[in-house]
């Protein structure tokens, strides 16, 4: 989880996230957007928080109440200063800069709220070199095959970095260019001070560029110098829905990549879904279509079916569940779940349950080997060791205005559509006929039933639907 900031001298850090994302087409700021399970911006939080920065500010400017919120939840010690109105990254650094007080060579690290894939590993390499070399500013660059929409790095002759030219900005010859600014820089802070001082708004799009800081401090001699990353893909920003797919399938390929390196088996990676989250212990088998979400954990040898989606759960070791969906559930070892069952929160199945199709689990303790194979609600209830709920049991906790609770012994027998009306206690080793509407406590060693007996009116279909197949059926057969 996210460290407090503060905690020692790292570098400052600035995340930059005031723009309004306008190509997201949404009500919700873009940096609130989620790629498996976390916002943009607590992805990017997350990585810079690992570098134990000594201050972290977040500009924000749409909608920033919303943002707010989920920073101050994410990094409580984070500042938030507002951009009131968009001008520009070079404006939203300055802002940040006036907001705190760094120490003179405190290193600067400024990156986009938008670039969900940057890893702690690459930040850290990029400060490394940065104090390593004495750079006045250090600008973290990606070849991309299609560098279309990013800052191009324009090349001094002897391979140091001139200056960042726009998109917008540059000749034809320019936009040739596929080496691309990454919106991650780290700036030696007075150096950051000064060429912000020099920057202005005269582009195509009004604004003041950060990269601008770059073409200044190359101008007066400073040493400024570019990172290629490794993995292009780090440097992804989020602008449109289709680039947050795309971040989101990338973050998918990383995290099944690092689990089957870690001893998972996935028959279709690409159809499984893990957030960064989720747990997972070696010889875990992972059938396709399945989402992990939240802090689900799950332990060795535990079987994920088809078509399941865990969130919040916690799955110990040789349990299987298939086609079903689990949230805040626990499922004890070598449990069995599935196909189609539905558990829902305080829901907790100990070692060797079996909740079977067509089941509904709600707030419910399940004693190891008992079992709830077919076509049942469980609510509010807790079942002893041993016992069998017979198909279509409904244990009926809700009176239309409170809950009550239902308690089963060990070694029960609740035969086949029984409807339990709590509160109900059925004590040890008790029975239920089949079909009973069962209202009053069973004690132990006894058998419930709670239903009108049968009569049978002896040639009804005879008299009554004479000529139909039924009637010729029973003439035909009449024993
Ligand atoms: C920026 C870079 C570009 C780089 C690209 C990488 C500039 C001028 N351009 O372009 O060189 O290749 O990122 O993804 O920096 N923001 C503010 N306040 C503002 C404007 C922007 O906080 O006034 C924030 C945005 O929320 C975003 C980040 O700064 O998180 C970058 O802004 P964006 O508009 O996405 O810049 P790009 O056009 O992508
Ligand atoms: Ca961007």
């Amino acid at each position: 989880m996210s460290r407090t900031p503060g905690a020692s001298a790292g570098p400052a850090v600035f995340i930059l996230a005031a723009g309004e994302g306008t190509r997201m087409q949404s009500q919700l700021p873009k940096v609130l957007h989620k790629v498996l399970g976390r916002t943009l911006i607590e992805h990017v939080i997350d990585a810079a928080n690992d570098l134990n920065p000594s201050q972290l500010v977040v500009v924000v400017g749409a909608h920033r109440e919303l943002v707010e919120e989920v920073v101050s939840k994410v990094s409580p010690g984070a500042k938030i200063v507002v951009q009131e109105k968009r001008g520009g990254t070079g404006h939203a650094a300055r802002i940040a800069l006036e907001s705190v007080k760094v120490s003179a060579g405190t290193p600067i690290l400024i990156l986009a709220g938008d670039i969900p894939l940057i890893t702690s590993t690459t930040l850290q390499a990029l400060l490394d070199t940065h104090v390593a070399e004495q750079n006045s500013a250090t600008v973290l660059t990606a070849q991309i095959d299609d560098p279309e929409g990013y800052g191009r790095i324009v090349r001094d002759e002897t391979d140091g970095i001139l200056r960042i030219v726009e998109d917008r900005d540059a000749t034809e010859i320019e936009r040739e260019i596929t080496e691309i600014n990454s919106s991650v820089y780290v700036f030696h802070s007075t150096d950051l001070i000064d060429s912000l001082s020099k920057i202005n708004n005269k582009n195509a799009q009004g604004e003041e560029y950060l990269t601008d800081a770059i073409g200044v401090l190359q101008s007066a001699g400073k040493r400024v110098e570019p990172v290629i990353v490794e993995d292009f893909i780090e440097i992804l920003g989020v602008n449109d829905r289709f680039q947050l797919s795309e971040c989101t399938a990338l973050l998918r390929d990383r995290i099944n990549l690092h689990w089957m390196k870690s001893g998972v088996t996935m028959i279709d990676p690409t159809t499984v879904w893990i957030d960064p989250t989720v747990s997972l212990s070696q010889d875990v088998v992972i059938y396709p279509e399945v989402a992990l979400a939240g802090n689900t954990s799950i332990e060795s040898g535990v079987v994920i079916g088809a078509r399941t989606t865990l969130i919040n759960c916690e799955v110990k070791s040789g349990a299987s569940i298939r086609d079903s969906y689990c949230d805040g559930a626990q499922i004890g070892a070598d449990a069995t779940v599935g196909p189609f069952s539905y558990l829902r929160p305080g829901t907790v199945l100990e070692k060797g349950v079996k909740v079977g199709a067509y089941v509904e689990v709600k707030e419910s303790q399940i004693g190891a080997g008992s079992k709830v194979p077919h076509l049942s609600y469980i609510g509010d209830t807790t079942i002893g060791v041993g016992t069998n709920i017979g198909a279509a049991t409904v244990t009926v906790n809700y009176d239309g205005v409170e809950k009550h609770q239902t308690v089963i012994g060990d070694h029960v027998r609740i035969g086949s559509d029984t409807m339990l009306v709590a509160p109900l206690s059925i004590g040890d080793g008790a029975y239920t006929a089949a079909g009973s509407v069962i209202t009053d406590d069973v004690p132990a060693g006894s058998m419930g039933v709670g239903r009108a007996r049968q009569r049978n009116i002896l040639g009804w279909v005879l008299r009554k639907r004479s000529g139909s197949d039924s009637a010729r059926a029973a003439e035909k057969n009449p024993k």
